[in-house]
């Protein structure tokens, strides 16, 4: 009897003191924040703080404000609404313009810890919509950060930005510069780096990762003058400032369509202003909705994205490609997914997800007349004739269809991604440089078999998706996950993937001036997933040949 008490009491407090470390309460420079403590293993668990603001409720079209701070303890634990933005659909809006919010995950052993690299997350969404809490599967957010925090040893933050007609509308000039959403990004991280020490995180170790929209927007920010010494590293997925669908060139004539939409086409450019500014902004955020007819035509799904970043002479001074220098103090680490355009291809070029039809040479010609308007005819012969130099004479219906796919992958993502590593490899001195391909075949059911890793699906491995909900994976899928979370936190941790406190399958060896090896990212990683110069015969020709033609002067002012 009395040993039969003597274990339970020791079992109990064995167990109490099983549990890992807690952060309690933190004092932040707005007041005190609790989050929640969860259980990941012995000895393992991950804070968690929800909703925490970074920033003020945002006037429209104004840049953020701090915010004025509160008494007592805010409870951390919910998240906060998205941004005020069209649903996917665009049949109604969702979110609030009450949304400056951002949300920590901060993985503690068994005692608290301390000095730990931070990643900040920049979700995607075409600068139209999304949030740091975005896309739920089975009660679990794609961006939740515990199993990155526990499984990396990094705090992971996920932040809220502006997106569409709020977020993005400019009139080109200083009367409505543009960028609200860049901004928002700029106060989350300038946040963090001012906050992120009391929940036991490196200030001088900030990482900032984003995909799609959100990997533009990671660009854009190692590009803008205004991120000096904020952080230290860098990685996009799926996207850059140099995207062609990443920068709005002409915002006025965007302006004045949404102007019309609600209402307030004035013949006077300032009277036009003023009606905007009191609008109301769910009407707003309507009008600024994927406008379905511009594809209907002759028009590509990549015209569809409008409200984007602009050149405002301020947080983006000049034209993204003579900004590298400012990128050359960060570490970069950047790739895509090897059929990342296969969802804008299968809009543009429905025939290619077809079991019945065929895609016709004369599709593939309308497409690349498509994507080069802006050399009006000119580029089409050349263009074809370098993506059908594989097909023979008689190629096989399948080769036809992928090679639709690779054609926006290589426009929309993969040129535009090697040219902003070699831009950055060049200007750097010190800091380092790492490109790579993803290209798990994709798990979306239906999808012909020639289709890889299409846009996103990078997220669900680096989120650990694999692990959290395990009953809808393979081994091979938490395999990759494993090497994802410890390529991308070696790198949060020293710079360098393949060193650091997870063990990697293969070194990756870093992209310089004049060696381009780059990462092929799958389940099955050997030595022989280290390859060199990256589609460098369509890189060539989109960066040598492409843009030595002359632009199309009539094709310009059309657009106007
Ligand atoms: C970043 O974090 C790593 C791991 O904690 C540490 O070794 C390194 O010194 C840190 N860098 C800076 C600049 O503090
Ligand atoms: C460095 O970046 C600038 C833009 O800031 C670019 O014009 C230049 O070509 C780059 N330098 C090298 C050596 O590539
Ligand atoms: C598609 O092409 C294949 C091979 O060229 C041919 O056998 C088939 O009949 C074609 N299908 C259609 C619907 O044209
Ligand atoms: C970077 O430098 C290499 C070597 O000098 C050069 O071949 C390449 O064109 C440069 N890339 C860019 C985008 O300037």
């Amino acid at each position: 009897m009395m040993m039969k008490m003597l274990l339970s009491a020791l079992l109990a407090f064995w167990l109490n003191t099983a549990s890992a470390a807690k952060l309690g309460v933190v004092q932040t420079e707005g007041g005190r924040v609790e989050g929640q403590s969860h259980r990941m293993g012995l000895f393992r668990t991950v804070d968690v703080f929800k909703g925490i603001p970074f920033a003020d409720v945002p006037m429209m079209w104004e840049k953020p404000k701090p915010h004025p701070g509160w008494d007592g303890i805010l409870k951390a634990t919910k998240y906060r609404d998205r941004c005020l933005q069209v649903t996917l659909l665009q049949t109604k809006t969702q979110g609030s313009e009450d949304c400056l919010y951002l949300n920590i995950f901060v993985p503690q052993g068994r005692l608290l810890s301390t000095n730990l690299p931070v990643m900040v997350y920049l979700f995607g969404g075409a600068f139209l919509l999304g949030a740091s809490n975005d896309v739920e599967v089975l009660g679990n957010s794609l961006y939740d950060g515990k199993e990155m925090a526990d499984r990396g040893g990094v705090i992971i933050v996920t932040v809220n930005y502006r997106v569409g007609t709020l977020g993005f509308l400019s009139t080109g000039d200083s009367r409505l510069p543009g960028n609200y959403g860049l901004w928002d990004q700029h106060a989350a991280i300038s946040w963090v780096c001012r906050n992120i020490e009391a929940f036991g995180g490196n200030p001088d170790n900030i990482t900032i990762f984003g995909q799609s929209a959100g990997a533009a927007s990671v660009s854009f920010q190692m590009l803008s003058p205004y991120s000096k010494g904020l952080f230290r590293r860098a990685i996009t997925q799926g996207g850059v400032a140099l995207s062609p669908w990443a920068l709005q060139k002409n915002p006025m004539a965007l302006m004045k369509k949404i102007a019309r939409k609600v209402g307030c086409m004035r013949p006077d450019e300032d009277e036009m202003l003023t009606c905007l500014k009191i609008s109301d902004p769910v009407g707003l955020t309507m009008a600024g909705k994927i406008d379905v007819m511009l594809i209907l035509g002759k028009g590509v799904v990549m015209d569809m994205l409008e409200l984007a970043p602009v050149i405002d002479g301020d947080f983006i001074p000049d034209e993204p490609s003579k900004l590298f220098h400012n990128a050359a103090q960060f570490d970069y680490l950047a790739g895509v997914n090897s059929m990342d355009g296969h969802i804008f291809a299968g809009v543009d070029v429905p025939s290619i997800n077809s079991k019945k039809a065929n895609t016709t040479v004369e599709q593939v010609r309308g497409l690349l007349a498509g994507l080069t308007k802006e050399k009006g005819n000119a580029a089409v012969p050349s263009a074809l004739s370098v993506y059908s130099v594989h097909w023979g004479s008689f190629p096989e219906p399948a080769v036809v269809k992928k090679t639709v796919a690779d054609i926006e992958t290589d426009f929309l993502f993969l040129v535009p991604t090697q040219i902003a590593l070699q831009l950055h490899a060049n200007n750097s001195s010190g800091a380092r440089t790492y490109s790579y391909l993803f290209n798990m075949k994709t798990r979306i059911p239906g999808f012909p078999r020639w289709v890889e890793a299409e846009h996103a699906e990078d997220l669900q491995y680096l989120f650990g998706k694999p692990f959290s909900l395990s009953l809808i994976y393979f081994p091979r899928h938490r395999d990759l996950s494993e090497y994802m979370i410890a390529y991308w936190t070696n790198f949060a941790r020293t710079g360098n993937p393949s060193t650091g406190d997870s063990r990697v399958p293969v070194a990756w060896p870093p992209f310089t001036k004049n060696h381009r090896p780059y990462l092929t990212i799958n389940h099955k990683m050997s030595k022989s997933s280290v390859g060199y110069d990256l589609r460098s015969y369509y890189v060539n020709y989109w960066t040598q040949i492409y843009s030595s033609l002359p632009s199309d002067k009539k094709q310009e002012e059309e657009k106007v």
